[in-house]
């Protein structure tokens, strides 16, 4: 370990605390020891001002200096480590994509870690290893024997495991998808996902003991992100409200977005609509929107907004006419009036944030609800 490294750990901790992510000293021990530097690898990929959304340049460690890439290793920023599958090390140059494994900041992983509420001597389950990082701090919050991770890329799983070796940690590592948890180690207390799910997956709920919680990002494909802290009953049923917490993962892969064809827009019947398409730029509007249409994805911005779901070819589409909007409805799936439902319900509601919706998971069914669990509500697709 370098005096460096050293340093800019207790100087992250430091940051952590004073922006209020990190509140507990178990917390803070771990991230003033271990070294998020080895869990980067040889290479992230990085994004240049004036580059598009999608393109990620690979920045590799030996093109930098020693005290560059410690500096980069401890700064408090998301380094996407995997595009499309890519790894950063294998990329050679710029490629367009969707990220699909980082090392996610550390202020937010601390603070997911606090806001799951894992205290000493509790058994975790994580999923999405990663890079390993926040394995490796949970390994030194609570041992390595009350730690079991699941990751579903192998190329990623492998480099976790070998830096998690190289730092001396030894948790339970599973190669595969982490949807179905892993049996070997339960009860767990604590789940903890660190990849956004469609719906909570049956096998948590078998696996989290009566009593333990499961904290997971719920996404879908507009996308509108919430993170989910839930509490399991004895009955086989969990519920909680949403954290207040402005998050967002890449999807776990099996809830990805499935691939689209081509598309004629604008189809269907034109009418007024009811609200302003603009409250789905709004990451509350948005996540409001996905409970009302919840299997569509959003393409276009602002007034012209475009709602495709894949599944049943049913599509909406906005524009601005006058001093209101029109939208057209085409196909099985009337997604607009779901849309307008959800979002004049929520704003007849006073526009309450994400911590105002709640949601509960039993065998039958998941049911996100506003207000209290006998509020107005909206199914998950299961
Ligand atoms: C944001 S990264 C994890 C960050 C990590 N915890 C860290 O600190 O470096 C999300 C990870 O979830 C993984 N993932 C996606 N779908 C998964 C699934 N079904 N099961 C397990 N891991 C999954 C991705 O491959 C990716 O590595």
């Amino acid at each position: 370990m370098s005096d460096a490294a050293g340093r800019l750990r207790q100087e992250l901790a430091a940051l952590l605390v004073e922006g209020g992510a990190l509140t507990d000293p178990g917390w803070r021990r771990a991230v003033e020891v271990v070294p998020r530097e080895r869990f980067l690898g040889e290479a992230v990929f990085h994004q240049d001002e004036g580059m598009a959304g999608d393109e990620w340049r690979p920045l590799l460690r030996s093109s930098l200096s020693e005290e560059e890439w410690l500096e980069l290793a401890y700064s408090d920023q998301t380094w996407v480590t995997q595009v499309d599958g890519i790894p950063a090390e294998a990329a050679g140059h710029t490629v367009a994509g969707s990220p699909t494994s980082s090392s996610t900041m550390p202020s937010l992983v601390v603070r997911m870690l606090e806001r799951a509420g894992i205290g000493d001597a509790e058994k975790v389950l994580e999923i999405g290893t990663g890079t390993g990082y926040s394995t490796a701090l949970l390994c030194e919050r609570l041992g390595d024997g009350l730690v079991t991770s699941v990751e579903y890329d192998r190329h990623a799983a492998a480099r976790a495991r070998q830096a998690l070796e190289d730092t001396g940690h030894a948790p339970t590592l599973v190669t595969g998808d982490g949807l179905a948890g892993h049996d070997g180690n339960v009860e767990y207390d604590r789940l903890i996902a660190t990849c956004s799910v469609r719906y909570i997956p049956m096998a948590w709920m078998e696996q989290v003991r009566d009593g333990g919680t499961i904290t997971a990002p719920l996404s879908g494909w507009l996308p509108g992100h919430a993170l989910a802290h839930l509490t399991l009953a004895e009955d086989g049923t969990a519920s909680g409200r949403f954290l207040p917490d402005g998050v967002s993962f890449m999807p776990a892969r099996p809830h990805a977005r499935p691939p689209r064809s081509s598309f004629v827009i604008g189809l269907g019947d034109e009418r007024e609509s009811v609200i302003d398409p603009n409250v789905l730029d709004d990451a509350t509007g948005r996540f409001v929107a996905q409970l009302g249409a919840p299997s569509a994805e959003k393409l276009g911005l602002g007034d012209e907004v475009i709602l495709l779901d894949v599944a049943t070819g049913s599509q909406a589409s906005t524009r601005r006419r006058g001093e209101g909007w029109v939208v057209r409805q085409h196909g099985p799936l009337r997604l607009w009036d779901g849309v307008e439902d959800a979002v004049v319900t929520w704003l007849g509601a006073g526009g309450p944030p994400r911590s105002g919706f709640g949601l509960t998971v039993t065998r039958t069914g998941q049911r996100v609800w506003l207000g209290d669990p006998e509020g107005p509500g909206w199914s998950l697709p299961v």
